[in-house]
Parts: C-alpha cells; sequence; structure tokens
C-alpha cells in the first residue's frame, strides 16, 4: 500500500489534518515533523507514491480506530503543543488550549518588571507557568493545583523543559502560606464550563477530566470564589489579575470582580484582565 492509498482509506474513517498528522508521525523521518504537530505537507505529497511497512500501516491504523472512537490526538500522541513547545498530556490533565495562548499574549503586553513574580492557579499540564517561566527566564513561578495526579504531570514538563516552576497542592489559594504574595501577575484558567451550555461537544469532552471542566453558577463559582479569597489577602497580594473565561462569560465576570475590589484593564479573545492593587476600599 502507498501513503496516498494509506491517506485516501484513513480519511473516509477521522478528519484529513489527522490523517496527515498520523501519516507524518508513522511513515516520515523524524526531521519531518515541525515542532511535533504541524504537517509537513511537501513530505506528504513528494512521498504519496512510498510503499509503507505492513507492520506500520498496522500500528497507524489503530491510532485511526482509536481518533475515530473519539479519543482526542493529544492522548493518542502522549503531547500537545503550547505556544511552541512541546507538553505531555495524560487523561489526568486538560489538553492545553489554543485559545489559552492569548493568555501569554496578554501577560507579554503588561508592564513588568524586569524580574517578575507569577502565580498560577489550576496549572494542570503546567503549561500556562512553564510557558512563562521560558519566555521570561529571570521570573519567578508559583503554580498550584487541587490535583496531585495533575500536578505529577506539569511537574514532568518542569522538568523536561527545565523551567524551575516552583509547585503547591491546594484549593485556589487555601493552601498557599500565608507569606506568600506579591506577585506581579496572578493567571488563571480554572474549570469555566457550564454544563447545562448546549454547544458542547461531549463527545471530546468526556475524554478530560471533569474537575479541569466543570464549574457551578453559570461555570463561574471558582473564580467567584478565588477572588473573594484575593480580596481576603489584601491589594498587595497580586498587581494584576489575568482570567481565562468563555466571552459569553466576560460580562457577569467582570462586574463581580469589579464589585469585589478588581479594575477591568481590558478583555481580549477569552482574556480579562483587571488590577488587583488599585482598589483599596471596596468592602
Ligand atoms: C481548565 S484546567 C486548566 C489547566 C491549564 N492551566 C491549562 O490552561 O491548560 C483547570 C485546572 O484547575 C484545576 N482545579 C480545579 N479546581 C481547582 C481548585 N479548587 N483549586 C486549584 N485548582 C483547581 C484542575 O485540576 C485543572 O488542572
Amino acid at each position: 500500500m502507498t501513503i496516498s492509498e494509506w491517506l485516501a482509506e484513513a480519511r473516509t474513517r477521522i478528519d484529513a489534518l489527522d490523517t496527515e498528522l498520523i501519516a507524518v508521525r508513522f511513515f516520515a523521518p523524524g526531521d519531518s515533523v515541525v515542532n511535533g504537530a504541524e504537517v509537513d505537507r511537501s513530505w506528504l505529497a513528494a512521498h504519496g507514491e512510498d510503499e509503507i511497512f505492513a507492520d506500520l500501516a498496522t500500528l497507524a491504523n489503530e491510532m485511526v480506530a482509536r481518533r475515530a472512537s473519539g479519543e482526542p490526538l493529544a492522548h493518542i500522541f502522549g503531547f500537545k503543543e503550547f505556544y511552541g513547545r512541546k507538553f505531555k498530556v495524560s487523561p489526568e490533565v486538560l489538553i492545553p488550549r489554543p485559545e489559552t495562548e492569548g493568555l501569554i499574549e496578554l501577560i507579554r503586553g503588561l508592564d513588568l518588571p524586569e524580574e517578575p513574580k507569577f502565580l498560577e492557579i489550576g496549572t494542570g499540564s503546567g503549561c500556562i507557568a512553564a510557558t512563562l517561566a521560558a519566555e521570561c527566564p529571570r521570573a519567578k513561578v508559583v503554580a498550584t493545583d487541587v490535583s496531585e495526579r495533575a500536578l505529577e504531570m506539569a511537574r514532568v514538563n518542569n522538568v523536561v523543559l527545565g523551567t524551575g516552576v516552583e509547585f503547591y497542592r491546594g484549593d485556589l489559594l487555601e493552601d498557599l502560606p500565608d507569606d506568600v504574595g506579591g506577585f506581579d501577575v496572578l493567571v488563571a484558567n480554572l474549570p469555566y464550563v457550564d454544563e447545562e451550555w448546549g454547544w458542547l461537544d461531549k463527545r471530546t469532552l468526556n475524554f478530560e477530566p471533569e474537575l479541569a471542566l466543570y464549574a457551578e453558577d453559570g461555570g463561574l463559582a471558582l473564580y467567584k470564589k478565588l477572588i473573594l479569597q484575593m480580596k481576603a489577602r489584601g491589594e498587595e497580594f497580586a498587581r494584576y489579575i489575568v482570567f481565562e473565561a468563555d466571552p459569553c462569560q466576560h460580562e457577569a465576570l467582570i462586574r463581580f470582580a469589579e464589585e469585589n475590589g478588581l479594575l477591568l484593564v481590558k478583555a481580549e479573545g477569552f482574556g480579562v484582565v483587571f488590577r488587583g492593587d488599585l482598589v483599596k476600599s471596596v468592602k
């Protein structure tokens, strides 16, 4: 069987991009896979008539079957690319999403000191914390998650990328030591999916941990709890606060945040940025 014949057959079962990603992974030499994710289409076009080994085709077909059953490609490959780096993933962590890269862009656009202190709440695979540490090597980065299993994956990524993030396990800010504070940025991509949303693709989401996805109160319960905990820690705790939420939630999130002492800086894409150090007298 040639690569073109294999692609044509696989395309009848899963989408074209996924067939190409699987084909490149199995049939192309390692250097044809750009950053582990993008397809070098010129390689595929030039090698369409190459014969493939039956054993390799069998392995590739197993991946097609898994993908056809709804399993995300990131689980099948064991990694997902985020902001140009590969992050190991497993069913214990949320697969990093492209929209979350927007938070990194928002943070890069802030006026920060040369050695900023970042705190991430709900780190999952560690993709936000490790990216901030990698993009800003003089930063100190602290990251937390309530899930020990997620933290195990974040620690692995931290070691592989050599990013020096410090991890704590805990429920939002509750288990952070009292003397931890003075952050330039607190960033969080907490679970914000409301199970009532009609447009959810449960077939894909069912492969990811519920703890990473869903929240009560229109999806905002955890953000509201975190805002109240930050308020209790005082305005010195974090200068900027950067949250990810669905754009349909921004109005409600901004209203609650402003009622509790935060000041909106901007909302862009899925990200919302607040100042946490300016409003001192909100009760
Ligand atoms: C939406 S995922 C985000 C993961 C990662 N930061 C990312 O952007 O891909 C939310 C993460 O928050 C964690 N989480 C859920 N409830 C939490 C809580 N009460 N305190 C701390 N982390 C929590 C979950 O375990 C999960 O890893």
